[in-house]
């Protein structure tokens, strides 16, 4: 029976290549990415089990002008940023069982060779074109500047202070030559349009053959119909090369030019995986070839959607090379039902987490226990966090062995009693392809219900005998053995179902069943009569909500921007000609802004001026009694003695920042601070509002 079993798996063992998005190499990674990452995880140990040849590569992604630009700022090489940013995403992915068979960086010579190879192939095949564009220069940095590097005013609401791609006050999208008063983000000079010549692969070109790829099963439905709608507005070439000084490959004939971040990052998967082969003997053609029969997937988040199931796919097939069997995208993360905030202390890094709640799989079994393998986003709920890990995890799956490993031990010497007819024990066996079934769709969420549904019927049958009352009556000896025999048997099974999500967990049961390492095919390998177990040792801890509390504490941040300001998400929309999302996320990364949330913190109010007078010794400040509709009147100090007569103030209207603390001076407290405008060209001025507005009233 078994050696049919391996023969079987032998001929059955499938060859699959994985690998997830490759993270930008100038933020941490935090509980956003990891959703990803946890996904990918466990569909590739549960492959492992399966008895499948599974490689799972990743690796930085390394080159853009965000990533040149953070290095500048921080006075290191951008070689020095990629390398210490490399450490921490290694340390951060080890210490969440993400384990990938490499992880490598963009900024690689096997990147460099196959981006050169790929370009020359497309180019060969006529799919490259030259164009002169207009783009807008930084004439003081000397650069020309990415769409999201440009900022000014919103053409539709004039909102101040916009990207050069779209408004983030009315949603409007536009071209940079559309915002009014436009400045560089970098230096803050005018830009300047100049011409510039740019390559650009004719994506157009590959209309034909990407319908039938998309709707060929590569893709989820919902992404098969997302590209529908992209077809239906055609496909524009696309713009892959950017102009020095760029950190990335200089583009082989064309001095001076770049390759775009986009065009070498999923090039990565493949380079990533030649440095494994050149590690392990493996046989690179074998999984890239055209025409290859081993499995190609890429898991993306939604966001990333257009690059993988258009680009890419056109990429590679323009240049020789094999196409991906496909593409699994999942949704964005939300924490506590809304979008990860660092004001409310919800914007997590790996690293807090680690530090605050340690134990790494908690978060897989919850992730788990919400992916569903479509592209809804996933809400982390944190008290149901907490509820679930320590229902399901402690009280429902480790309660098993806790309450029954003991009495093997000291009354049975530690073996086990061969487990006789037992329907729980058949029924877990029973569950073992619906579960793969699960796994191998990325419904883990499903997974998890029948696994728990299994392990309530487990307890049901602890309880029912009681093995705590048969210890404690005479001539139950037998019955005993069987009962905490056949409960860790079925353990065993849970441990095994669970082991892709829970690895960790799963090696110290091994340890303490004293297994081998537990294999999908183990389920129909029971604990035999006589094997000894070694002594339960705890397992796993409670989560305490202090825990929780404490992680979102440190993860808050205030009001003063740092250069440390993420992006939250990734922009969810790509347009289809300009891949503006990964700019926007890294750039967001480099500029110090706040979020909505962050704005939404500050309480301005229209203030009435009651009184305005000197303050003695003062040189700068006048002392204003402010009217905001309470009943009692503010007293703030203000630093505007120099450009007001105090009598002129009285009567006026004014904005207050009414929330600020309360601040001790040197003449008294001072309950806010009135906004004024001033730099070199002149003031303080005061604001007013316009004619209307009342004492009291709320700025927004
Ligand atoms: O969106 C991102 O975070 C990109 N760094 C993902 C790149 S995936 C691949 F194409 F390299
Ligand atoms: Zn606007």
């Amino acid at each position: 029976m078994t050696a049919f079993f391996c023969i079987f798996n032998l001929l059955m063992t499938r060859k699959i290549l994985v690998t997830s998005a490759l993270p930008y190499a100038n933020g941490s990674i935090h509980l956003g990415h990891l959703v990803e990452y946890i996904q990918t995880d466990i569909w590739v140990r549960f492959q492992k089990m399966q008895g499948n040849e599974v490689h799972y590569v990743c690796a930085d992604d390394t080159h853009g002008t965000p990533i040149m630009l953070r290095a500048e700022k921080e006075g290191i090489t951008p070689e020095a940023l990629i390398a210490r940013v490399h450490g921490e995403h290694s340390a951060d992915f080890r210490d969440f069982l993400v384990e990938f068979d490499n992880y490598y960086s963009t900024n690689s010579e096997e990147n460099r060779e196959l981006a050169s190879t790929i370009y020359k192939a497309l180019k060969a095949n006529g799919k490259i074109a030259t164009r002169t564009i207009e783009q807008y220069y930084d004439p003081v940095k000397n650069m020309f500047l990415p769409d999201r590097f440009i900022k000014g005013e919103c053409p539709k609401c004039h909102a101040k202070d916009q990207y050069g791609d779209s408004c983030e006050v009315c949603g409007a999208t536009y071209s940079p030559t559309e915002l009014i008063n436009p400045f560089s983000a970098v230096s803050g000079a005018t830009p300047v349009r100049k011409e510039t010549e740019h390559y650009f692969f004719k994506l157009s070109e590959c209309a034909d053959f990407l319908q039938a790829w998309t709707r060929d099963g590569h893709l989820q439905a919902e992404a098969a119909n997302k590209m529908g709608e992209w077809f239906a507005s055609g496909l524009s070439d696309w713009d892959m090369s950017r102009d020095a000084p760029y950190f990335g490959f200089e583009i082989p004939d064309a001095p001076g030019k770049y390759f775009y971040v986009w065009l070498d990052a999923p090039i990565g998967y493949m380079a990533s995986f030649k440095n494994l082969c050149a590690k392990n003997g493996l046989d690179f053609d074998e999984y890239w070839k055209k025409g290859s029969t081993t499995e190609l997937y890429h898991f993306i988040g939604k966001d990333i959607l257009y690059f993988h199931a258009l680009f890419w796919p056109a990429t590679l097939e323009n240049s020789g090379y094999r196409t991906p069997t496909n593409i699994y995208a999942h949704g964005f993360l939300t924490v506590n039902g809304e979008k990860m905030s660092k004001s409310r202390g919800t914007f997590i890094t790996a690293r807090s987490y680690l530090e605050q709640v340690k134990n790494p799989e908690y978060l897989r079994y919850y992730y788990a226990a919400k992916l569903n393998g479509t592209m809804e986003d996933i809400d982390l709920n944190l008290e149901d966090f907490v509820a679930r890990v320590n229902s399901d995890l402690i009280g429902k799956y480790v309660n098993i062995a806790s309450r029954t490993a003991g009495f093997i031990t000291k009354r049975f010497d530690g073996k086990i009693r061969a487990a006789g007819a037992n329907s729980v024990i058949d029924d877990m066996r029973n569950a073992a392809p619906m579960i793969s079934e699960c796994y191998e769709n990325r419904d883990y969420g499903r997974a998890l219900r029948e696994i728990m549904s299994l392990a309530d019927k487990a307890n049901g049958y602890v309880a029912g005998a009681a093995p705590w009352d048969m210890a404690k009556k005479e001539g139950q000896e037998v019955n005993l053995h069987v009962v905490c025999s056949e409960a860790l048997e079925m353990f065993r099974l849970l441990t095994l179902y669970l082991k892709p999500v829970l690895p960790h967990l799963a090696a110290s049961v091994e340890a303490f069943l004293n297994t081998p390492p537990l294999h999908w095919a183990h389920t129909a390998q029971p604990l035999v009569d006589g094997h000894a177990i070694n002594v339960y040792q705890h397992l796993a801890t409670r989560i305490d909500p202090k825990q929780i509390e404490a992680m979102v504490e440190a993860n808050k941040e205030s009001l003063q921007p740092t250069p440390q300001a993420h992006s939250e998400q990734r922009h969810a929309a790509h347009q289809q000609n300009e891949a503006k999302a990964d700019v926007a996320a890294a750039e967001k990364d480099w500029e110090p802004f706040i979020s909505i949330d962050d704005f939404a913190r500050v309480d301005l109010r229209i203030a009435r001026i009651a009184n305005a007078e000197h303050v003695e010794g003062a040189e700068k400040l006048l002392k204003l009694t402010l009217d905001i509709g309470e009943d009692k009147p503010r007293q703030v100090f203000a630093g505007i003695k120099s450009a007001y007569d105090p009598a002129t103030l009285v009567g006026r209207l004014t904005v207050m920042v009414a929330n600020l603390a309360p601040r001790k001076m040197k003449f008294g407290l001072s309950e806010g601070m009135v906004l004024a405008a001033s730099d070199e060209r002149g003031g303080p001025y005061i604001l007013s509002p316009d004619v209307g507005a009342q004492p009291g009233m709320r700025v927004k």
